[in-house]
């Protein structure tokens, strides 16, 4: 059986006080649930995530990291120092680190190679644009995407690896790709790993949908076969509707 999981990425939302008043508010209205829930603030808030979690079974993860063990990497931060504040899943390759802060497949192998190096959990995204889709060339940019990032890991890392297929059109838009159409681009990216990989690894790994999933539209999403989960940003940032969201998983 594949994980569920539903995580929030808040992106750069949230300062000190709004952070653990979202928390104490998420805690209390958690619903009852299986899947792993799981929250991404800000670096600056991480330490403080962590505190005001300590007795939840909410999960704290970070954004991005660096791929370098340390050094002269002005504003970066590093693998050792999430683990060491016990962060062990990080969110790497998320569209807007692809598109404005140039995050190449190249790079983004380095930094999912460096996390596994220290045995973290990484959760992968990727996604096509809107031109990518008008041009039915979706398929091919996702295969892309996720071969030059992760088909030269050993079929060992699987196990530490989570997907999140995020559409860049459906990012923030209040556009959704429909059920149908989140569930025919999962069964892809399955039979791209199977195809690269294994069809065991390919059935083990958690695929999360992200893209402006709201209350109204996550059951319907979450009820594909294909679908594991859900990758939340702006819903994420309501306890309300992050709760309803959960519970609909
Ligand atoms: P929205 O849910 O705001 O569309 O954001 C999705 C996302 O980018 C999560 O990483």
């Amino acid at each position: 059986m594949r994980g569920k999981i539903v995580a929030g990425n808040w992106k750069m939302n949230k300062n000190l006080a709004e952070t653990e008043a979202l928390l104490t508010e998420l805690s209390a209205k958690l619903p009852d649930t299986t899947a792993e829930v799981m929250v991404a603030p800000t670096f600056v808030n991480l330490v403080a995530a962590k505190h005001s979690l300590e007795s939840s079974t909410i999960e704290v993860i970070a954004q991005n990291m660096h791929f370098a063990e340390s050094g002269a990497y002005t504003g970066e931060i590093s693998a050792d120092m999430l683990l060491n504040i016990g962060v062990d899943t990080v969110i790497i390759g998320h569209s807007e680190r692809r598109a404005y802060f140039g995050e190449t497949d190249e790079i983004l192998e380095k930094k999912v190679k460096a996390a596994l190096a220290k045995n973290m959990r990484v959760m992968f995204c990727f996604g096509e644009e809107l031109a990518d889709r008008k041009s039915e060339n979706h398929f091919n940019v996702v295969e892309s995407q996720i071969k030059n990032a992760l088909f030269s890991l050993d079929a060992s890392a699987w196990s530490k690896i989570v997907l999140a297929y995020e559409p860049v059109w459906a990012i923030g838009t209040g556009e959704t790709a429909s059920a149908e159409q989140a569930q025919e681009m999962h069964a892809f990216i399955r039979k791209t790993i199977t195809d690269g990989f294994d069809a065991a690894i390919a059935n083990k790994v958690s695929i999360l949908y992200g893209g402006s999933v709201k209350p109204g539209n996550a059951s319907e999403i979450f009820s594909k076969p294909d679908v594991d989960g859900g990758l939340i940003g702006g819903a994420a940032l309501v306890a309300d509707d992050f709760a309803a969201i959960i519970k609909a998983i």
